[in-house]
């Protein structure tokens, strides 16, 4: 008697390549905007869960899972929304797709750096409103200037490779980054304190851990220089987002691009005039989405073969 095939609930969006890998191994069900209490029901019916940023994935999912759910899958890299320590605890394994959607984040990044020392968005948004503010919007330069990535990961070092060809002096710390990774790329590794004092651009590119969460905080804002702009196409949570709103009010920091999580709702963060936004749209290109799919599905379906342990 062959078994049935397993169950894979896909809670957002994922690319079509990815779902035909799924539809050959096993029952798909997609469902997009299931509330906390709807997962959980619905769980216990699933031998994997294939997410994306926005499904928490909480002990609660693992609890209601009553021991079915063998395999999370998470489309993307960071894995701050899986309770890892319940995962383990029942028995299920998190994979994620750690490579697909890297030079998707990291022209994010270089979008972000660009349209911030240019005031593009605020000078769109200007326009729109029936202005004409040449003086207002005078940007400045990012030749010659010292661009500071902190996380000199995947994405970090893509964003570094770019910033280079822009003509950007690239510094980079990290402390789990090798000296002579970081020399091929043409990048000094330096400490914490030596990257945010000396940098005119910091681009955030480290996980959002226990350790790195509000890493930016009232103490880091004391060290940076005066005007300093900051990218941050990693995980609001490793700003403190009070802090850096008391930073731009006071002009230590000039102008940040930031890559909020939902919701914004009224976050004078967002609504700053020297803060420009978007939706998680990192990883949002149509190649990385495509990319993540495949490799996220072959994850899955590798883990439910018994052929993988996790790599997240
Ligand atoms: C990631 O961690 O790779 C991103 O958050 C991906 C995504 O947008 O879901």
């Amino acid at each position: 008697i062959s078994s049935p095939k397993p169950t894979i609930l896909v809670s957002e969006k994922l690319g079509e390549a990815g779902l035909r890998v799924l539809r050959d191994f096993g029952h798909v069900e997609c469902l997009y905007d299931l509330s906390p209490d709807d997962l959980c029901s619905k769980i216990s019916d699933c031998d994997a869960l294939i997410v994306r940023s926005g499904t928490k994935v909480s002990r609660r999912v693992f609890e209601a899972s009553n021991g079915r759910l063998k395999v999370v899958g998470r489309a993307g890299v960071g894995i701050d929304n899986v309770d890892l320590s319940a995962a383990t605890e029942f028995g299920c394994l998190v994979v994620n797709a750690p490579t697909a959607n890297t030079v998707a984040a990291a022209e994010h990044g270089i979008a972000l750096l660009a349209a911030m020392a240019r005031n593009v968005a605020q000078a769109d948004a200007s326009i729109k409103a029936g202005k004409w503010e040449r003086n207002k919007y005078v940007g400045v330069s990012m030749v010659g200037k010292t661009l500071a990535i902190m996380g000199f990961g995947k994405v970090g070092s893509e964003v570094a490779r770019r910033a280079k060809g822009l003509g950007m002096h690239v510094i980079a710390h990290d402390p789990y980054a090798a000296a002579d990774r970081a020399r091929g790329v043409g990048v000094e590794l330096v400490s914490f304190d030596q990257a945010v004092s000396t940098a005119d651009f910091i681009s955030l590119h480290m996980p959002l851990t226990p350790t790195t969460s509000k890493l930016f905080n009232d103490d880091t804002f004391s060290k940076v220089k005066k005007g300093v702009r900051i990218i941050n196409v990693a995980r609001g949570g490793v700003i403190d987002e009070e802090a850096l709103v008391r930073a731009l009010d006071a002009g230590v920091v000039a102008q940040v691009g930031n890559y909020e999580e939902p919701p914004p709702k009224d976050s004078k963060l967002v609504q700053h005039e020297n803060v420009i936004v978007t939706p998680h749209l990192g990883a949002s290109t149509k190649e990385a989405q495509e990319g993540v799919a495949i490799e996220i599905a072959e994850a899955v379906v590798g883990a439910l073969n018994g052929e993988l342990s996790a790599t997240a």
